[in-house]
């Protein structure tokens, strides 16, 4: 056997015409076995493995649909139906039972062929797939930094996903348990609910096509120039921080890890774009309070927009956006300034830095990549819903929701995290600051579901 040779079991209950199938598929180097009818096959297939079966459909005993259940069953490999024109009925159901090929009667020597190529192709598709799926333990992390892990409750079920669905065993393996272009039913996704799974996984490298699919833009992230290593690092060193710095046991694991899953996803694939790759690259480097500061809103928002109704990936994938670039603008303030405690700062210097969102807004919109209106929201993260924010002075109607979402979790992080002006506080203690300082110029739902998260006492609130 050569190469591009395979191991073929054909089954065919007319004894002429199987004999020619067996001869030209000889003739061109593949090894055949034959069979009479269906029966026969599995009794063949349960002792030997092959590359492919090719069947007829209409045999006796058991016929090319049983088979094909069997294989289906109890075997990893590709079917291939041979069928006539009475048997399109066969065909439809065949097809939802996982047919990989079919060949219409009657066909040319080439068909058969191209046929033959295809389940080819197929085997070597899973073979890699499985390679991946097995591979050990990198040096920037484990399995795990290959995949993609989404909650279940948010991933979008009874439709067609152009790629394969995994879940992770506790031996830390993941399982394949869709292949790219099946239905992932609500009735499938809920059955692995009932056994305790909280999240499915996909392959990062389809991830990115998963939220572009979601946010239905045609866009093309342009291809990686950065080197892999730095931004693995940089992703690393994010989720470094997130953990070390930001966690606060006050809010739900599951929540506060979603959140953190979810935010390196996004990291991931923005790193894949080179200018967004940049602009992350120059927060950290700005300073570590900024840098922080960005992950937090970040992160914070993400499980607040989880919390409400904003259940949906792409817009999670806006917040977490959102959340770390509305203070990109700061950049180009001098850090002197910025470090200044506000009471120390003059007129001037509190205008310069007021124009760090109208900043923020002009680097954000030269990202063609980035959401559409993301310079929309990071421009209104200091409005008011009073009137009385900047630039604009808009009110509450008038700001984006994201930007009033922002608003909150930005107030909140200014409290909990420490900067150069203040030691930091707890969630619950940034919260109570929230209630007595800046409640009624923020958001009331949003600010409601951060007392929420906190466990702050509402009854002073209502
Ligand atoms: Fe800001
Ligand atoms: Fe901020």
């Amino acid at each position: 056997m050569t190469e591009h040779s395979s191991k073929v079991l054909l089954v065919e209950d007319d004894d002429s015409f199987r004999d020619i199938l067996a001869t030209l598929m000889r003739r061109v180097g593949h090894e055949v076995d034959v069979a009479q009818d269906g029966k026969i096959a599995t009794n063949i297939l349960a002792i030997h493995d092959y590359d492919l079966v090719i069947s007829d459909i209409k045999m006796p005993n058991l016929d090319g649909i049983e088979l094909l259940k069997w294989v289906k069953a109890e075997k990893d490999i590709p079917v291939v139906l041979m069928t006539g024109f009475s048997e399109i009925l066969e065909t439809q159901s065949a097809i939802s039972l996982g047919a990989d090929y079919f060949l219409p009667k009657p066909f040319k020597e080439e068909d058969l062929e191209k046929a033959v190529e295809h389940c080819q192709k197929i085997k070597e598709k899973k073979k890699s797939e499985e390679q991946l799926a097995s591979q050990e333990p990198e040096e920037e992390g484990s399995a795990d930094s290959l995949y993609c892990k989404i909650s279940i409750d948010d991933f979008i079920a009874g439709r067609k996903m152009p790629f394969s669905i995994y879940v992770k065993l506790p031996n830390e393996k993941f399982v394949k348990i869709a292949y790219g272009g099946e239905d992932l039913s609500v009735d499938r996704i809920r059955k692995y609910k009932d056994k305790g799974m909280k999240h499915l996984y996909m392959l990062f490298s389809d991830f990115q096509l998963y939220l572009e699919m979601n946010l239905k833009i045609a866009r093309v992230i342009p291809k990686a120039k950065i080197l892999k290593a730095k931004k693995l690092s940089f992703i690393k060193h994010a989720g470094e921080v997130i953990q070390e710095k930001l966690y606060t046991a006050e809010v739900d694991k599951d929540s506060f890890f979603e959140a953190k899953d979810f935010l390196s996803n996004a990291l991931k694939v923005v790193s894949e774009d080179e200018d967004i790759f940049n602009l992350l690259d120059i927060l950290k480097q700005h300073s570590d309070y900024l840098y922080a500061h960005s992950l937090a809103v970040s992160l914070y928002s993400v499980i607040l927009a989880k919390k409400s109704q904003w259940h949906s990936i792409p817009n999670r994938y806006r917040i977490a956006l959102a959340g770390f670039f509305h203070d990109i603008g700061k950049k180009e303030i001098d850090r002197e300034i910025l470090d200044k405690p506000r009471p120390q700062l003059s007129r001037e210097e509190r205008a310069l830095i007021e124009t760090h969102s109208i900043r923020s807004q002009e680097i954000v919109n030269q990202i063609k990549s980035l959401p559409p209106d993301l310079p929309q929201i990071v421009y209104q993260h200091h409005e008011d819903c009073h009137g009385y924010g900047y630039p604009l002075k808009l009110k509450k109607e008038q700001i984006h929701p994201i930007a009033r979402l922002i608003a909150v979790v930005d107030t909140f992080c200014n409290y909990f995290l420490p900067s150069p002006h203040s030691p930091g506080m707890t969630g619950k203690e940034a919260v109570e600051q929230i209630m007595r300082f800046d409640r009624e110029r923020l958001d009331r739902t949003f600010l409601l579901l951060l007392a929420k998260t906190f466990h702050y006492e509402m009854k002073d609130v209502d």
